[in-house]
């Protein structure tokens, strides 16, 4: 079985997917909005220390599983828990990770249906002339609108299940290939851009002067299932990457090109829609809706605004794409690995996860006052309480699982490193990231 598995062609395909998994909506569109919400610099700062503390370690142990593993990850799980001589039930960990996505997928899947619409926008013209506050009220019109909603997410879907069901070497691969560099370049040119307009001074202020005094736990939590949801750690889709990966390479290398790469691209995200935001007297706060209130805004100021706007909004909707195509690997493959055809695997994962995604969909107009979980509607409860809750538990059972319980020649192997830097990795997980994830999960919780 293991060996029917796909490779990646290459070193460079590997790094790409993992790439094209990390950069997403995390760094373009929840990253300025997060930092929005919960003040600013505390935020970005915790987030850093995350991201390299909990991160980058985390990362590895979830991607060496997968590589050592060289199965879907339930089966991965227990079949290292068979060589490692405990119990087969950490293949429920994989289960968890798939429950995860799941949720994520389905409301990941209707902000990106957002840039599809806005990208039809911006080609059309549709923001030419606009005041700030009549983008803010198109927006919210387009929210309010459950057709336009549901068409976009379902678009989204069917884009994302058809290169899943198509396997991935043939479909991400070429796409990621030619399309992420091309975000990077728009992203410097739109924070070259926000250099020049007034807001910047302020932005800069406010991203990068440290206030302890605005950290508190919440936005300890936050921080910390952001590091997470932007790497794409601990919901078992890098596992399933990883058992395609090729036997050579190196993993810290290519996790730390990976993880700095996705800071790079929040940070400059960050920039351009901050500058934009104080420029032009918006709420930083404002939460979702950032994005797509700022940037119609900070083009129309542009020559061939429209273009550029449409561009962006074409690259961002690759960005997601490859981070969906991610989120819904996991799922597929472990139907995969037990038999089911993948082209099956992926229309039934496809159709439940677009079901449950209508919920969010409709978040903003006919269910909007439909409260699941205290004040939250459905979108609100999927995008807060899986990304930061339910991936910080997955990442500290994946770390527990690494660096204590598999066997240490498999995860040497596996890691592609000597036994000095292994010795250093298992030492960060066990006695720093592990400790770390429990301490902020128990206080922000109890
Ligand atoms: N890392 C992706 C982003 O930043 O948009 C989101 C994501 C992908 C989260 C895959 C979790 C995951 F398993
Ligand atoms: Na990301």
């Amino acid at each position: 079985m293991s060996e029917t598995l796909e490779r990646w062609q290459s070193r460079r395909a590997f790094i790409l997917a993992v790439t094209g998994a990390a950069v997403g909506l995390g760094n373009i569109w929840r990253f300025p909005y997060m930092t929005g919400e919960n003040g600013g610099s505390a935020f970005l700062l915790l987030y850093i220390l995350f991201v390299l503390l909990l991160g980058l370690p985390m990362m590895m142990a979830e991607i060496m599983i997968g590589r050592a593993g060289r199965r879907s990850p339930m089966q991965a799980l227990a079949f290292l828990a068979d060589e490692a001589d405990v119990s087969r039930h950490w293949k429920w960990l994989g289960l968890f990770g798939a429950i995860t996505v799941f949720f994520i997928l389905s409301f990941y899947s209707v902000v990106s249906g957002w840039s599809i619409e806005y990208l039809v926008s911006a080609v059309n013209g549709n923001f030419v002339g606009l005041s700030p506050q009549q983008v803010g009220a198109s927006f919210n019109a387009f929210l309010a609108d459950p057709l336009r909603m549901t068409f976009n997410h379902t678009l989204f879907m069917l884009l994302t299940m058809s290169v899943v069901a198509a396997g991935i070497v043939n479909g991400i691969e070429k796409l990621n290939n030619v399309m992420m560099p091309l975000l990077y370049g728009i992203l410097i040119v739109l924070a070259g851009y926000a250099v020049t307009t007034p807001g910047f001074g302020a932005a800069m202020h406010w991203l990068f002067t440290p206030n302890v005094a605005a950290i508190t736990w919440s936005v300890v939590l936050n921080a910390m299932g952001h590091a997470f949801f932007t790497l794409a750690v601990g919901a078992c889709a890098l596992m399933a990457y990883g058992a395609y990966m090729p036997e050579e390479q190196s993993l810290p290398k290519a996790v730390f090109a990976v993880a700095l790469l996705d800071i790079t691209v929040a940070l400059l995200s960050g920039i351009a829609i901050f500058s934009v935001v104080f420029t032009h007297g918006l709420d930083p706060s404002e939460g979702p809706g950032l994005m797509f209130v700022t940037l119609p805004i900070a083009f129309s100021d542009l020559p061939g605004g429209q273009v550029w706007l449409g561009a962006f909004f074409l690259l961002l909707l690759v960005a997601t794409w490859t981070s969906s195509i991610n989120l819904a690997e996991p799922m597929v493959s472990m139907l995969v690995g037990s038999g089911w055809r993948r082209s099956r695997a992926a229309i039934l994962i496809g159709s439940l996860v677009w079901l449950v995604g209508l919920l969010s969909a409709l978040s903003f107009s006919t269910l909007a006052d439909v409260h699941w979980v205290g004040e939250m509607n459905f979108f609100t409860l999927v995008s807060t309480i899986p990304p930061d809750i339910f991936l910080p538990i997955g990442g500290l059972l994946i770390a527990i699982f690494a660096a204590w319980v598999m066997s240490r020649e498999a995860a040497v192997a596996a890691l592609g490193v000597g036994a000095g830097s292994f010795r250093l990795w298992q030492w960060l997980v066990r006695y720093v990231s592990i400790p770390l994830t429990v301490v902020v999960l128990a206080s922000s919780l109890l």
